[in-house]
């Protein structure tokens, strides 16, 4: 099975938003009403609905066109628009005052995140932020399914985990100035897994 449709039956079995993230409640502390933010990778909308919920005009991506369909039927009363596209080829010429991924920049590769961090340091308004949360190649999964590479792993699905200080390194590469960071467990505990994450707020300076 491909990583789109191993995500199709997930949300075919699990459609509707769950709780919010911790990301999500955590980066309540920087942002503001009516600003716009785009999701790279939404899901079953989870943390999206959430920010639409606090008055932000959230546009919400992910490649599962079912379950886009899905959550606009049944979300439409937010300030909500979810569109099924691939992240990594975004074609909008629109600005926005927010970018977020979780657990996103993990599923592709590493030539489309470069095109992802092209993407976010010219579409940020100025003083935007993007809020990143992904697994660390610390992560204790990456000793899970199959090693691919020394980075990626097959477990369920494809897998990409990131180097803390590499990482840091292409956001300032790509113009953003890294004001929040973090690697630690701890942060995103799901049932038995407490992964490694590296979590992450930066701030577009200049246009
Ligand atoms: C681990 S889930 C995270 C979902 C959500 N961000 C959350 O934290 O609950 C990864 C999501 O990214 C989506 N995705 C992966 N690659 C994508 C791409 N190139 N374009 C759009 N969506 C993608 C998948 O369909 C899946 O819904």
């Amino acid at each position: 099975m491909n990583d789109k449709a191993y995500w199709k039956k997930y949300y075919e079995e699990n459609p509707n938003p769950t709780e919010p993230s911790s990301f999500a409640k955590f980066i309540e502390g920087f942002i503001e009403p009516e600003k716009s933010l785009i999701e790279l990778g939404c899901g079953n909308g989870r943390d999206s609905v959430f920010f639409a919920q606090n008055h932000l005009h959230v546009t919400a991506i992910d490649q599962v066109q079912q379950e886009m369909d899905y959550l606009n039927s049944h979300y439409s009363e937010y300030n909500l628009d979810f569109k099924a596209e691939d992240f990594t080829n975004l074609a909008t010429d629109q600005k926005y005052d927010y970018v977020y991924s979780r657990f996103t920049l993990h599923s592709i590769n590493e030539d489309a995140e470069g095109r992802v961090l092209k993407w976010v340091s010219n579409q940020l308004n100025c003083d935007g932020y993007f809020f990143l949360e992904v697994r660390s190649i610390n992560d204790p999964m990456f000793n899970n399914g199959e090693k691919i590479s020394e980075t990626e792993n097959i477990t369920t699905h494809y897998r990409r985990y990131l180097d803390y200080s590499k990482t840091i390194e292409k956001l300032e590469n790509i113009g953003l100035k890294v004001i929040y960071k973090i690697e630690s467990q701890g942060l995103s505990v799901y049932k038995d897994d407490d992964p490694m994450l590296i979590r992450i707020v930066a701030q577009k300076t200049e246009n």
